[in-house]
């Protein structure tokens, strides 16, 4: 609609008055918030924007080369993508507390960001001189408000505040007087493809927080698997009422790999295999949340496929808890 096209137009505009010919980093973890302001301030500046993609190996299916598609393939955007998934998995051996896991991964990603940054910075005159970062409004508020109200943390989220002013570089925020649904139509605006701007929220630590205890490659490779089939079979699903999927139907929908086996029976054999659990709720403000009433058919077509797709899989449950008491992650 015109609105928003005149929200890039200006938005453009405002950019490259700030920017002027200098060079700018932005951090993109695939989530709405980055991969808008990323796509905004390549349309603003072109090539003067470089995107550095960590993957802490902890991802969705296939989700960094998704990334690298959207961004290099589609809309030729410069951008470094550092696979540290073996550096990530190796500080996570042995750790199974959650939030040790969290602190590791949060500050390993702030590790590996600053180096790939500082070579950005580097080059004298011609080195990067803006961060830009997809703050958005509701953050600005709750980083605000944070230090009155909140006198316990639940989970420590990602915090990269501070970053700038350790690198030495000016703070380029274009999406920070955004609410996140005028994010999401900036984003299509822009030409993100609406599966990805209105994709579920995905949480910084990633699998990490999905899979119970301690991380490893092979449960991490057999969430990925389960949790594909989970989300397609969200978006195959409509209801009829509605004529929706139920991937729009629910607020954030994922599995979430128990490292405990259980006993089964397949073919004229037994199984000892691991067990997945299906999470999704509906929520408004995702501080309250209820689990969502999934239709069984949905259910039992997910459960099926998981158990005869993913090899060291042989039970799925489905999570009827909601938040409080529960939280919305498992970690
Ligand atoms: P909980 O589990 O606290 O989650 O009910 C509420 C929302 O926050 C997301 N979440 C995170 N997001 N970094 C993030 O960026 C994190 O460390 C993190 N932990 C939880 C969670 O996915 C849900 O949407």
């Amino acid at each position: 609609d015109w609105v928003m096209r005149d929200h890039v137009a200006e938005a453009v505009a405002l950019i490259r008055k700030q920017v002027g010919d200098e060079e700018v980093i932005l951090g993109l973890s695939g989530g709405v918030d980055s991969s808008v302001a990323a796509a905004l301030i390549h349309r603003a500046i072109g090539d003067q924007l470089t995107c550095v993609f960590v993957d802490h190996g902890l991802l969705r299916l296939n989700e960094g080369d998704m990334v690298m598609d959207m961004f290099v393939g589609k809309l030729h955007a410069k951008v470094i993508r550092v696979d540290a998934s073996e550096l990530f998995l190796g500080k996570l051996a042995g750790v199974a507390d959650p939030e040790a896991k969290r602190k590791i991964i949060g500050s390993e990603f702030v590790t590996v960001f600053k180096q790939e940054a500082a070579k950005l910075t580097s080059a004298g005159a011609k080195g990067a001189k803006w961060l830009a970062q997809g703050t958005i409004y509701p953050d600005v508020i709750e980083s605000g408000g944070a230090k009155s109200k909140k006198a316990v943390t639940i989970k420590s989220h990602h915090n990269v505040g501070g970053l700038p002013e350790q690198l030495g570089l000016k703070l380029l925020e274009p999406l920070r007087d955004l609410f996140k649904d005028e994010v999401r139509e900036l984003g299509v605006a822009l030409g993100l493809p609406p599966e990805m701007v209105y994709r579920h929220p995905f949480p910084g630590p990633g699998l990490g927080v999905r899979i119970l205890g301690e991380v490893k490659p092979e449960y991490a490779d057999l969430l990925r698997r389960a949790d594909a089939i989970f989300i397609e079979e969200l978006r195959n699903f409509k209801d009829e009422a509605s004529g929706k999927s139920w991937y729009d139907l629910t607020s954030q929908a994922f599995a979430v790999f128990l490292p405990v086996k259980s006993v089964g029976v397949m073919g004229d054999g037994r199984t000892y295999d691991y067990v997945v659990a299906l999470r999704a709720v509906q929520t408004s403000d995702f501080m309250t949340a209820d689990w969502a009433e999934l239709p069984y058919a949905l259910l039992k077509k997910v459960s099926g496929r998981i158990i005869n797709e993913v090899r060291g899989i042989n039970r799925v449950t489905y999570d009827v808890s909601s938040k409080p008491p529960a939280t919305i992650e498992w970690e």
